[in-house]
């Protein structure tokens, strides 16, 4: 019997009020959207390091978002939910965005929210798997049909439709391919931590 071992995951759930959040969102990237910092290595418009866009909205439908992942996966009690950050993206042609994870000490789930997607013409969400460069260098992709067979595959894409949030483990390596049309394909990206709720009856002295 074959058998895999060592799974990632990630979680996708549609958006309540996606209409009304693009109507908010849309305009705000097209407004706010800078160049990217130097050390993010590739060519995507981003607010992100700006403060004045208000999230509001989103989070409002966001955490019922999050409630469903923690119901589908189980958790081991009462989860807090702490938002560390938040930003917009929007891609046009030939912009794109390179393999990079989000792990910092401040967050452990990372989100993107697909504010603006066409599926046959905007660039790819895909995840890196590190492992399966293992394969390839000891020649294993070679013999057998991994890819096909096991989905052990260097990029893996994910379909994703507009309306779309993906969470997954901020260590989990992604990108974005090459954008080939001019139609301001937006995401809201950022990163959240979830501990154990602290209960303060069992703490007290
Ligand atoms: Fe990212």
């Amino acid at each position: 019997m074959l058998n895999l071992v060592l799974s990632e995951f990630y979680f996708k759930e549609k958006i309540a009020g996606h209409q009304n959040l693009k109507s908010h969102f849309l305009p705000l990237a097209l407004n706010h959207c800078k160049t990217a910092p130097t050390n993010w290595n590739c060519n995507v418009l981003t607010s992100r390091g700006t403060e004045s866009i208000d999230f509001a909205p989103f989070l409002n439908q966001f955490k019922s978002v999050v409630s469903s992942m923690c119901d589908a996966i189980g958790t081991n009690g009462p989860v807090e939910l702490r938002i560390e950050s938040m930003w917009l993206n929007l891609y046009n042609e030939n912009t794109w965005q390179e393999t990079h994870n989000h792990s910092t000490h401040h967050n452990n789930i990372s989100f993107v929210y697909f504010i603006n997607h066409d599926a046959a013409k905007d660039g790819e969400f895909f995840f890196l798997n590190e492992r399966s460069q293992h394969y390839s260098a000891s020649g294993l992709h070679d013999v057998f049909r991994l890819a096909e067979s096991l989905n052990i595959n260097e990029l893996c894409p994910i379909k994703i439709s507009e309306g779309d949030v993906i969470l997954f483990p901020s260590h989990m390596r992604h990108g974005v391919t090459v954008q080939r049309h001019n139609t301001n394909r937006c995401t809201l990206a950022g990163n959240l931590l979830i501990i154990p709720q602290r209960n303060p009856a069992a703490t007290a002295p």
